[in-house]
């Protein structure tokens, strides 16, 4: 077990975006922790660790899994509660048309209400979307409010991951398996499902 221990390797995940949202005070967290499997394990698809008690709230970090990133947000209750101001611009509000696991369980899409999990992968032709939390008018939408905007062609997705109507990407960003363990987000395992 102590072997198998020392053959982890702890890494750091760089922060991709670390911004408070509506006027927050927002404390820099350079770098949060993530004990990865091993490279034989990584291969097989094996879950992520992370523990997210450190996130601020409004940030939004990414990990690998399965060589792919997974955006996590940590959110307030009031950028939750503007989910509503957003629904009629959205494609599949309710994620009716894709397969999701934690469909209905909380606005977060995730198994923690305070918490989005969410594969980074733009279901347009896989983009990397970038965050944007601001409530503010960007070059892509005067009334933005807050969420994810992709580069490659202008798709735009809410806080928690789900796609505009009139965008190239014609689908939410997928929901991993995931599951909490106190402040500790495991992606690509949940022993409920
Ligand atoms: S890949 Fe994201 S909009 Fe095309």
């Amino acid at each position: 077990m102590q072997k198998k221990d020392k053959t982890r390797r702890k890494v750091l995940i760089g922060l991709t975006s670390a911004v408070g949202l509506s006027g927050l005070p927002f404390a820099a967290t350079p770098f949060i922790a993530a004990w990865n499997p091993s490279a034989k394990a990584k291969a097989a698809g094996a879950a992520v660790k992370l523990d997210v008690s450190k996130m601020q709230y409004g940030q939004q970090i990414q990990v690998a899994w399965r060589k792919q990133p997974v955006f996590i947000v940590r959110h307030t209750e009031k950028s939750l509660a503007g989910l509503s101001n957003v629904t009629s611009k959205l494609l599949d509000p309710n994620s009716d048309q894709i397969s999701e696991p934690y469909k209905g369980l909380h606005s977060s899409r995730s198994k923690n209400p305070e918490y989005s999990v969410m594969s980074g992968v733009c279901t347009h032709l896989g983009c990397a979307p970038k965050y944007f939390p601001e409530l503010e008018p960007k070059p892509w939408d005067a009334t933005w409010s807050g969420g994810f905007f992709c580069p490659c062609h202008g798709s735009m997705f809410d806080i928690v991951g789900r796609v505009y109507k009139g965008v190239p990407a014609a689908s939410n960003l997928l929901v991993p398996p995931h599951m909490f363990e106190g402040s500790i987000l495991t992606i690509g395992e949940d022993k409920e499902i």
